[in-house]
C-alpha cells in the first residue's frame, strides 16, 4: 500500500466530492446535506491553495481544509493513519495562511472526538444551525431613514463588495475572510441568484455599501417539496452597527426566502456571537444542530 499527501488540483474536484458524499452517507451528521457539500466544494475550489489530499494507491481518500475546519477520510480508508497525516499537513497549511492555531469541526457523534483528542485538540466553541419556527410572523423589513438598499450588480465592483464582507467579519469570533476569486467563483455557479442578496448604503454615498445580506434558496430536503431558505451571511460595518440594519437585513432575507416558496428557513451562528444569536432568537429562530469547533495552538504540537 502506498500513501501520499499532496496539494489539491482543480481536476481533483470529483474525487473531493466522492469523499464528502461517502461521508454524508456513512456518517449522516445532522445538519450536513448534499447542498452543504455543494457550497463547501465551490468555496474550496475557489481557494484551492488551502486544501491537501490524502492518496492511497493512487486513489484520493481524504482531505483537509483548515479554512473550512474540515478534515475527512473516506469511510473505507479510516484507521490507516490518513487522518493523522492530513492533520500534520493541515497544521502546515494553517501556518502558511498566517494562523497560529488549527481549528476543526468535531461532530458530536462518530469517530471525530477520539481522533481530535488523539491529535491534541481541545473544545473551543460551537457553531449552531438555527431554524425559524415555521409559520411564525416576522415583520416586513423597514430600513432606517438615510440609507438605500439594492441588489448587487454592475454598480458595485466585486473588489469593493469583498472588502465590505471582509471588514464586516474581521472582528467575528472566528474571523472570516474571502478573496475576489472565491466570490467570483461562487457567483458564477448556475444556481447563483443575485436577487437573493441585498446591500445597504448611505443615501448620500450610494456607491459605498456598509451592510449586506446574502441569502440562498437551497433545493428541497427529504420528502418536503418546498425549497429551504438559507440566510447565509449578514454583515454590518462596525461603525454602522446599533441602528437596526442587521435586524432589517435579516427580516429582508426571511421575506425574500418566503416569497420564493421556502417554508423552512435556516442560518448558522457562533454561540459566542451573543449579539447575533440574541437577534436571531428574538426573531423566532431556534437552535437545532450543534457543530463544536476544537482547536490547537501551533505551539502545542510537538515537532
Ligand atoms: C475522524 C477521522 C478524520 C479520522 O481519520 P482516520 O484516517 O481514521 O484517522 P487515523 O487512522 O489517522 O487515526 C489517528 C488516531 O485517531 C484516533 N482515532 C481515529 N478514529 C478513531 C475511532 N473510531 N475510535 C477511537 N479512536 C480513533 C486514534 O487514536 C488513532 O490512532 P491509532 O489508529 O494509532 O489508534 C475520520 O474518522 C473521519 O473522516 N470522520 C468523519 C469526518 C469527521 O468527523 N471529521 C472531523 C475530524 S476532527
Amino acid at each position: 500500500m502506498s500513501t501520499d499527501i499532496r496539494p489539491f488540483r482543480p481536476a481533483d474536484e470529483p474525487a473531493l466530492r466522492r469523499v464528502m458524499e461517502a461521508s454524508l452517507e456513512f456518517d449522516a451528521f445532522p445538519g450536513f446535506t448534499a447542498d452543504e457539500i455543494d457550497h463547501e466544494v465551490v468555496s474550496m475550489v475557489g481557494a484551492p491553495d488551502g486544501i491537501a489530499l490524502a492518496v492511497e494507491d493512487g486513489v484520493v481518500c481524504g482531505f483537509v481544509s483548515p479554512r473550512h475546519e474540515n478534515l475527512t477520510v473516506h469511510p473505507q480508508y479510516r484507521r490507516r493513519g490518513h487522518g493523522r497525516r492530513l492533520f500534520a499537513t493541515g497544521m502546515d497549511l494553517a501556518a502558511k495562511a498566517g494562523s497560529d492555531e488549527i481549528d476543526l469541526f468535531v461532530p458530536l457523534s462518530g469517530p471525530a472526538r477520539p481522533f481530535a483528542q488523539a491529535m491534541g485538540l481541545s473544545y473551543r466553541s460551537s457553531l449552531w444551525l438555527l431554524e425559524l419556527t415555521p409559520g411564525i410572523a416576522v415583520p416586513e423589513p423597514a430600513l432606517p431613514a438615510g440609507v438605500v438598499a439594492r441588489a448587487p450588480g454592475d454598480w458595485l465592483p466585486l473588489q469593493r463588495y469583498v472588502d465590505l464582507m471582509n471588514a464586516a467579519f474581521a472582528d467575528h469570533p472566528s474571523p472570516l475572510s474571502w478573496t475576489v476569486d472565491e466570490i467570483e467563483h461562487a457567483q458564477a455557479q448556475p444556481g447563483f441568484d443575485p436577487t437573493t442578496s441585498l446591500l445597504v448604503s448611505p443615501a448620500d454615498r450610494p456607491e459605498e455599501p456598509v451592510a449586506f445580506v446574502r441569502a440562498f434558496l437551497a433545493p428541497p430536503e427529504s420528502d418536503d417539496p418546498a425549497p429551504v431558505g438559507q440566510v447565509r451571511l449578514i454583515g454590518v460595518l462596525p461603525q454602522w452597527r446599533g441602528r437596526g440594519l442587521g435586524r432589517e437585513l435579516l427580516r429582508w432575507g426571511v421575506a425574500q426566502m418566503r416569497s420564493h416558496g421556502a417554508v423552512r428557513i435556516q442560518l448558522s451562528v457562533e454561540a459566542e456571537n451573543e449579539l447575533a444569536l440574541g437577534l436571531y432568537r428574538r426573531t423566532g429562530f431556534e437552535p437545532t444542530v450543534e457543530w463544536p469547533h476544537w482547536t490547537c495552538p501551533m505551539a502545542a504540537i510537538p515537532h
